[in-house]
């Protein structure tokens, strides 16, 4: 078993370095799966899920070699649909994008029922809404969800009942070769459905208004391989901002794209943080003690769910009463339980948490609940005089390159220790 030691309370101070953003390149990944032909996709951040991605595609019969860090070629020319290996899928929710990909290059899809982190119920009926407007037949049994179009899928318009990340990327997927137009309505807009539209057109696609809430995709037969860079990763530039500020420190986060940060910027200025940017890099100086705030989870543009945990320990260290409210998931406050053993005064009633603010937390043993549940207890033990030591790390290895070294190099007293058992 492997857990974190954090040895807490000192401000972090230097330059962190993101990666790609993960819910780009995993799309993105199984992206390359319709293409159908050789790929090289680079700066993919080397994290467990990006493993099992490349795990999942090299077991349908891809041919995977990396070319450096980061960099790999993947020739998809022989991939076998509907090979997917159930083990593999169910350990994570990204899997879900095979169904896309095989249903516009094969016609048919399949896939293990998704895994990923647990905030409730994570229904996937709008994606199967969008596939059946297509034209495909789905069912989903126990053991997973088998998609049929054989005589092809057909451009539709689809109107989308929440503004999903996933059924928009996936609709996206399987519309791209799709005969005629499709048009899908209330789409998400995040930065990652902007950069996965970026691959397919990069590959002979054309998909046009990702980013904003109608998209159209134009079927294309005849897509080819190409070379694709994935963006930086917002949410792992918000969690060193959010450790930044929790520490009192003064850190510069670089790789990271200003526009895709100014919700978090606000919160952190309107906690009395001073941030500033310059073309590519993002510098936070945390001014403690931090100011109270209300902050709720919106699709983006709005606040991201995936900061909630991490902006809730700034909270529970701010001065006065803050609320935390998810819009997004059904249940995102499993954390809350760990940063109660930390000294934090939080309670839930329903969707949002009523955060009093307490001058400092205390040491403790907490857990990772989940992958951004786990990055908040790394900020909350950074944040804290004494030894925190949080297990379940294998959740933030899941989303997080290096965690570790990154804040060691900014002065942290942070190590990942083996412990037989
Ligand atoms: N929803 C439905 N029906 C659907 C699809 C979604 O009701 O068919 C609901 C969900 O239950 C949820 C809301 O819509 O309440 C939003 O879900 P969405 O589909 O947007 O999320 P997702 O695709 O399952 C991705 C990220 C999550 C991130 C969310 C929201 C990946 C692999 N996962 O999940 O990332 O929280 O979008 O931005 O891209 C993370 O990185 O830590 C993470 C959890």
């Amino acid at each position: 078993m492997e857990r974190l030691y954090v040895n807490g309370g000192k401000p972090l101070k230097g330059t962190i370095e993101v990666g790609g953003m993960k819910n780009a390149a995993l799309p993105i990944l199984f992206a390359t799966i319709l293409i159908g032909d050789k790929c090289i996709i680079e700066n993919l951040p080397e994290i467990k899920d990006i493993d099992n991605a490349l795990n999942i595609i090299k077991a349908m019969g891809a041919k995977l070699r990396k070319l450096r860090k980061g960099a790999w070629e993947i020739d998809t020319r022989d991939v076998i649909p509907c090979s997917a290996p159930d083990e593999l899928a169910g350990k994570m929710r990204a899997s879900y994008y095979v169904l896309g990909a095989e249903l516009a290059r094969f016609g048919k899809a399949y896939t293990a029922c998704p895994g990923g982190c647990d905030f409730g119920k994570r229904p996937v009926d709008q994606h199967i809404k969008g596939f059946e407007a297509l034209g495909a037949t789905v069912t989903q049994d126990v053991s997973g969800i088998h998609c049929n179009a054989e005589g092809g899928l057909t451009g539709n318009q689809i109107y989308m009942d929440v503004a999903s990340v996933g059924a928009t990327i996936n609709v996206m997927l399987a519309a791209a070769t799709a005969e005629g137009q499709t048009v899908i309505d209330n789409a998400a807009r995040e930065p990652h459905i902007v950069d996965v539209a970026n691959f397919l057109n990069s590959c002979g696609a054309d998909i046009r208004g990702a980013g904003t809430e109608v998209i159209k995709i134009n079927g294309k037969k005849d897509l080819h391989g190409e070379t694709y860079a994935i963006i930086p990763d917002m949410i792992e530039a918000g969690t060193y901002m959010a450790a930044a500020a929790a520490t009192g420190g003064d850190l510069t986060v670089t790789n990271v794209i200003p526009k895709h940060l100014e919700t978090i910027t606000a919160k952190l200025q309107e906690m009395g943080c001073d941030v500033t940017s310059d073309g590519d890099s993002v510098r936070v100086v945390g001014n403690l003690p931090l100011k109270k705030a209300r902050i709720k989870t919106l699709p983006y543009p709005g606040f991201p769910t995936d900061m909630h945990p991490q902006f809730s320990v700034l909270l529970a260290i701010a001065e006065g009463e803050s609320r935390m409210t998810e819009s997004v998931m059904e249940n995102r406050f499993k954390y809350v339980e760990e940063l109660r053993r930390m000294g934090a005064e939080i309670e839930v009633d329903e969707k949002t948490a009523i955060i009093k603010g307490v001058p400092e937390l205390h040491a403790a043993t907490v857990r990772a609940t989940d992958l951004r549940a786990g990055a908040a207890m790394v900020i909350a033990a950074l944040a804290t005089n004494g030894g925190t030591w949080i297990d379940d790390v294998y959740h933030i290895e899941r989303g997080y390159e290096d965690m570790c070294g990154k804040l060691v190099a900014c002065g942290a007293d942070i190590r990942k220790i083996k412990v037989e058992i």
